[in-house]
């Protein structure tokens, strides 16, 4: 039985349940209240405490319609869920509780022997430095839809979504913790890495100063200079930060997977590459809806510019991380798949290339990344995963 003063404590002993005799209780079905039932008690309330019900205005008790929402700006009542005016968002919503998992299911033993034992030295500096990466930026994900996006939205069916996603990110950095935590890597060391190299560092305030810019308590998205910050820092997480750099920064452990190597670490980011996809679909999604209902027309140049800055750190962090290739992956398979993605992820939003010409440089990333066909080698996996249908990786 759960200790409601103490939740984590041993559950206590169960009482024996009172014997219906020594009660005197007989074998009568519980009646339910009827509406009477509670009129009559609701009606001796108000005697007794000589109050009257609350009055309710029939104008304003009328249901919501769905035309009114809007996804910023919005006046309809945020509190009701139905009738939807974004039903793929609720559709997101259900796609993203098919992808149900904890770190704990997958088996990372064969990891722990592999990094001590079969990783080379510059091997075990990518695998580092990509978790390291990695953790610091789940969190920084977490932050900015659950602190700064969430509550600009004014239909509660994008919120329900964003509510699925800030719980994800939290999961993905426990899969991070527990990759660090089960190969034995110094933890201090790992999780201060985003302040000490230069090349992570700059990737992660290039985020927070886009977060900073949206994360204040006296935005107003009625005024057009902040609406289009707004977009412009949604477009740059959901596009950029999860569309390419997630998306991008999993494909080096991914190459070691291809070889067998570091298969339970592989197989965590296979699933948080799942989340990722969804979080970068539905923001590109909701940016496109911002730019009709508000009627917002962004600086083309100042798009691209966005783009040129990501690649620019997106190159320096790959030299970093790769200064000599791995056997099956290089800086410049890195830094090509980024341009590549890039473009797909810019021809999502309807926008131009930034990267025309770029050619896919990891051929073999999305059938890799594909847990569905991956799940039947992991034969130690204790969870079946949920999902049987197969994911448009776009
Ligand atoms: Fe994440
Ligand atoms: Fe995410």
């Amino acid at each position: 039985m759960l200790n409601w003063d103490d939740p984590l404590a041993p559950p206590a002993p169960r009482m024996p349940a009172p014997s219906l005799e020594s009660s005197g209780g007989g074998t009568e079905p519980v009646k339910m209240p009827t509406g009477q039932d509670i009129d009559k008690v609701q009606g001796v309330i108000a005697r007794a405490s000589g109050m009257q019900r609350p009055a309710i205005d029939p104008v304003a008790a009328k249901p919501i319609n769905a035309d009114d929402k809007r996804v910023v700006n919005g006046l309809a009542d945020i509190n009701q869920l139905a009738p939807f005016k974004y039903p793929w968002a609720w559709e997101y919503f259900l796609n993203a509780n098919k992808n149900h998992w904890t770190p704990l299911d997958i088996n990372m033993s064969q990891d722990v022997h592999d990094y001590h034992h079969k990783l080379t030295l510059e091997e075990r500096h990518v695998y580092e430095n990509v978790l390291s990466y990695l953790t610091t930026s789940d969190i920084l994900a977490m932050r900015n839809i659950g602190l700064a996006v969430m509550e600009k939205m004014t239909a509660p069916e994008l919120q329900i979504y964003q509510a699925r996603q800030v719980f994800e990110e939290a999961v993905h950095t426990w899969a991070y913790q527990h990759c660090i935590e089960t190969i034995g890597l110094d933890q201090g060391e790992i999780y201060n890495r985003y302040r000490v190299v230069p090349e992570i560092n700059h990737k992660i305030e290039m985020c927070n100063q886009r977060l900073a810019s949206v994360l204040r308590a006296n935005i107003d998205l009625n005024d057009r200079d902040e609406l289009e910050n707004f977009l412009m820092a949604y477009i740059f997480f959901a596009a950029v930060f999860e569309g390419t750099w997630f998306y991008n920064g999993f494909s080096p452990i991914f190459a070691l997977q291809r070889r067998s190597l570091m298969k339970g670490t592989g197989e965590q980011l296979q699933y948080i590459m799942r989340d990722e996809v969804l979080h970068a679909s539905f923001g590109i999604r909701v940016c496109k809806q911002i730019v009709l209902e508000e009627n917002v027309k962004l600086d083309p140049k100042i798009i691209q510019h966005m783009w040129e800055e990501a690649e620019a750190a997106e190159a320096q962090y790959a030299h970093f991380l790769l200064p000599e290739p791995i056997l099956g992956y290089s800086a410049e398979d890195h830094i090509g798949q980024f341009r590549f993605i890039a473009n797909r992820r810019a021809t999502n939003l309807h926008h131009e290339t930034p990267f025309p010409g770029a050619k896919i440089a990891l051929p073999w990333l999305d059938e890799q990344a594909n847990l569905k066909k991956e799940k039947n080698f992991f034969e130690t996996r204790v969870t079946e995963y949920q999902t049987g249908g197969a994911l448009n990786w776009d």
